[in-house]
């Protein structure tokens, strides 16, 4: 059982890796979920997340963590994600909100009474920098940090960079150099796990659960079709899928640096690999992904009958 922090912002497959991690209470055990400045504004973001956990009836805690980068200005997405962060699916108001408690105060709190805690990392990495600057004697509380970022051979927000470290590099060469053992899902697994477009057809069967995410394939496909491509990424589910399943994927240890400027590099992952605390993964078993993923969204949707 993973005792398990969530550090997203929601974002389509943000969400997609949350309800495949709900499905497994067997293996997750989540704490909280911190929100970040990253594919949108922290506000849109966090409001995405408590729509969804007003749609399922959930209440797991939310922290609301940094509205910006450590040292550069926030840049928001919307064609990726659309102008809310997740256009798609029409979900309801929330009533619910997000705690008082700051996610930096959030993690402070649980790494002081926990051990041995697995964060999830599926955005910029600025939360967990600042609370590794000013929680350093915390920072052996933490068993592993399991990312979707970084990329080993071309970008997809300039032309070395994936997004969540280009976005925040400072606060990701923090997190790199920090000690702590970091699982690393690059862009190329991400892609390599992928969904084939035809398979998201499944989703369209009019239950609970299966509707949310035929709802969140509505927008998020429009990348990939525009493109021509039959397939596509649910990148943030990679690291969920990496914990439930490590033996469906390819690894190589050593270790990451990230580059922190240039218009070519910023964010750039350069991994060497032998002794290091980082774990890169760069295959996957495709069709034993998605079996996974399809199977975790048919359990909710058997839990929403
Ligand atoms: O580059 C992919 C990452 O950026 C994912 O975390 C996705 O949610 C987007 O924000
Ligand atoms: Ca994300």
């Amino acid at each position: 059982m993973f005792k398990t922090i969530i550090d997203c912002d929601p974002g389509h497959d943000d969400i997609m890796a949350l309800l495949t991690i709900l499905a497994h209470e067997e293996t997750f055990e989540v704490l909280g979920i911190c929100t970040v400045a990253g594919n949108n504004t922290l506000q849109k973001v966090t409001r995405n997340v408590l729509q969804v956990e007003e749609y399922l009836d959930i209440d797991i805690p939310v922290y609301m963590g940094m509205d910006k980068p450590l040292l550069l200005d926030a840049v928001p997405q919307p064609a990726g994600h659309g102008e809310s962060g997740m256009d798609g699916p029409v979900l309801p108001q929330p009533v619910r909100k997000a705690s008082d408690k700051s996610a930096i105060e959030f993690y402070r709190d649980v790494l002081s009474r926990e051990d041995d805690v697995t964060i999830i990392a599926l955005a910029p990495l600025t939360n967990l920098a600042v609370m590794i600057k000013e929680y350093p004697e915390l920072k052996d509380k933490i068993g592993q940090i399991v990312l979707m970022g970084g990329a080993l051979n071309g970008g997809n927000i300039n032309k070395y960079a994936e997004f969540n470290i280009w976005h925040d590099p400072h606060a990701a060469k923090i997190v790199f150099d920090s000690g702590i053992p970091v699982v690393m899902a690059p862009l190329e697994v991400c892609y390599a796990g992928g969904i084939l477009i035809k398979e998201t057809e499944r989703f369209k069967n009019g239950k609970k659960v299966s509707k949310l995410v035929d709802d969140l394939f509505s927008f998020y496909l429009k990348y990939a079709i525009d493109r021509g491509w039959d397939k596509t990424a649910i990148f943030d589910l990679i690291p969920v899928l990496w914990l439930l399943r490590p033996e469906l994927f390819s690894c190589k240890t050593g270790k990451v640096d990230v580059v922190l400027d240039g218009e070519d590099t910023q964010g750039q992952t350069i991994f060497c690999e032998g002794g290091g605390a980082h774990t890169v993964l760069y295959d996957a078993d495709r069709e034993a992904c998605m079996k996974l993923f399809f199977e975790a969204i048919d359990e909710l949707d058997g839990r929403y009958s």
